[in-house]
C-alpha cells in the first residue's frame, strides 16, 4: 500500500524515449505518472491528445508528464501518430513526452493500476486509468484512479498541481472548485495570533452558527 507522502517506488522501463529509470528521469521536476488500457482506443486517445496540447501548462508548472500503455512499443509509437493528428499536431514531429512499454502487465499491477472489471479478448484484466503526481522530492502527492471507460480531466490535473504547489509555500489550503487566483483558506494550524503576520493581505472569518472561528479566507498568496 503506497501512502500519500511515501517515496514513489522507483522502476526501470522500456519508453518511446528509450531506457529510463524513472526517478533519475524526473530529475527535479515534478511528475505525472497516467496509465492507459491499451493503443488504439478511443478514449485513450483522447486523453493523450489532451496532454499533448497542455504540454505547455505542464512545463509552466516544471511537471514532466510520462503515459503507460498496457501494449507494445512499436504499437506504441504507430498510435502516437494518431494521437497527434486527433490533437491537431504534426504526425511527422517526435512525439515529445515518453509513452511507457507495459505489455504484460507488470508495471500496472505493481502500483496497483488494474481494471477487474474491463478485460481484453484474452480475458486479462485491463489496466485502468490512474494518475499519480510526484514532487521534485519524488514524494508521493496524489493518486486518482478511473475506470477504463471514464476518460479523466486534465484540466482537474492541473488544477491540482496549481493547489499542491501553492500549498506547498504558503500556510494555506484550497476550498472546493478553486482555481488559481481565488481565495484560499488559512490553515487550521495557524494561530490566531500568528494571523496579521502571516496574511499581511488580510483575513476574512466566516461567521457560522457554531460560534467557531475555523473557516478563515485569504487572498490567494500567488496571482
Ligand atoms: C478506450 O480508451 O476507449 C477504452 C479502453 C478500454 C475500455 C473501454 C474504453
Amino acid at each position: 500500500m503506497l501512502y500519500l507522502g511515501d517515496v514513489f517506488p522507483n522502476f526501470t522501463a522500456n519508453t518511446t524515449a528509450g531506457e529510463i529509470d524513472f526517478h533519475e528521469w524526473l530529475g527535479d521536476s515534478w511528475g505525472i505518472l497516467f496509465s492507459h488500457p491499451s493503443d488504439f482506443t478511443p478514449v485513450c486517445t483522447t486523453e493523450l491528445a489532451r496532454v499533448l496540447t497542455l504540454l505547455p501548462e505542464f512545463n509552466k508548472r516544471n511537471t514532466k508528464v510520462i503515459g503507460l500503455s498496457c501494449d507494445s512499443l512499436t504499437s506504441h509509437e504507430q498510435w502516437s501518430k494518431d494521437i497527434q493528428c486527433y490533437a491537431g499536431c504534426n504526425e511527422d514531429e517526435k512525439f515529445p513526452y515518453p509513452i511507457i512499454e507495459d505489455k504484460e502487465l507488470k508495471l500496472a499491477l505493481k502500483l496497483g493500476m488494474v481494471d477487474k472489471d474491463e478485460l481484453d479478448n484474452k480475458g486479462m484484466p485491463l489496466s485502468a486509468r490512474a494518475v499519480f503526481i510526484i514532487d521534485p522530492l519524488k514524494k508521493f502527492r496524489l493518486q486518482l484512479l478511473y475506470p477504463a471507460t471514464t476518460g479523466r480531466n486534465f484540466t482537474e490535473i492541473l488544477r491540482v498541481l496549481d493547489s499542491l504547489q501553492l500549498t506547498d509555500t504558503a500556510k494555506v489550503a484550497t476550498p472546493v472548485d478553486w482555481k488559481m487566483g481565488d481565495d484560499c483558506m488559512v490553515l487550521p494550524t495557524v494561530p490566531e495570533d500568528q494571523i496579521s503576520k502571516v496574511f499581511p493581505q488580510g483575513v476574512e472569518v466566516i461567521t457560522l452558527p457554531s460560534g467557531k472561528n475555523y473557516l478563515r479566507k485569504t487572498a490567494c498568496p500567488k496571482k
